[in-house]
């Protein structure tokens, strides 16, 4: 990027860079879960292959989240090249275990971003990424709530199918 738009920026460069990093990990989450949405279809898991529509969505507009903001404070969004997204799952078990790794792996990098803003005294990123925490709590939220069903369900017999019938009551 050339100084002269650097210095026009209305954030650090450094968050800006960070902000860069984060719309590749919201693309990667999206694509994860269009992935898993995939192993759910081919494994019966109908109603979960309908959640993971809903969440590679909702990641998608968290990556338009950040690269508008970045638009709107006169950076340089990059558009995310990603790759290495697994296929691959055990059970669907190992699917929401999976999510939940993810979206802490998440919470985790937005509070970087957070403490780091914090220390370069960029309040503007500081303040946009309040939406982000929030949002974060409510997703890891849903998560363990899904896996402490699952728990109380079990995977024996029918659990299976009970557990993807449950997945309903998370999709809005
Ligand atoms: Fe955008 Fe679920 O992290």
């Amino acid at each position: 990027m050339k100084d002269i738009a650097r210095q026009r920026l209305g954030i650090n460069v450094e968050a800006m860079d960070l902000l860069n990093s984060q719309i590749k990990m919201e693309a990667h989450a999206s694509a994860t879960y269009l992935a898993m949405a995939s192993w759910c279809e081919q494994n019966g898991f109908f109603t979960s292959a309908k959640f993971f529509y809903a969440q590679t969505e909702e990641e998608r507009g968290h990556m338009m989240k950040i690269f508008k903001f970045l638009v709107d404070v006169g950076g340089n969004p990059i558009s995310p090249e990603i790759g290495n997204i697994n296929h691959d799952y055990a059970s669907i078990v190992d699917v929401f275990e999976t999510t939940l790794d993810h979206e802490i792996a998440v919470t985790k990098s937005i509070h970087n971003i957070v403490i780091k803003a914090r220390s370069l005294g960029d309040i503007t990123t500081e303040r946009f990424l309040d939406w982000f925490v929030l949002e974060q709590v409510e997703e890891e939220n849903t998560i363990r709530d899904i896996l402490d069903m699952i728990e109380v369900t079990g995977t024996e017999g029918v659990g299976q199918q009970m557990i993807d019938n449950q997945i309903n009551n998370w999709i809005d």
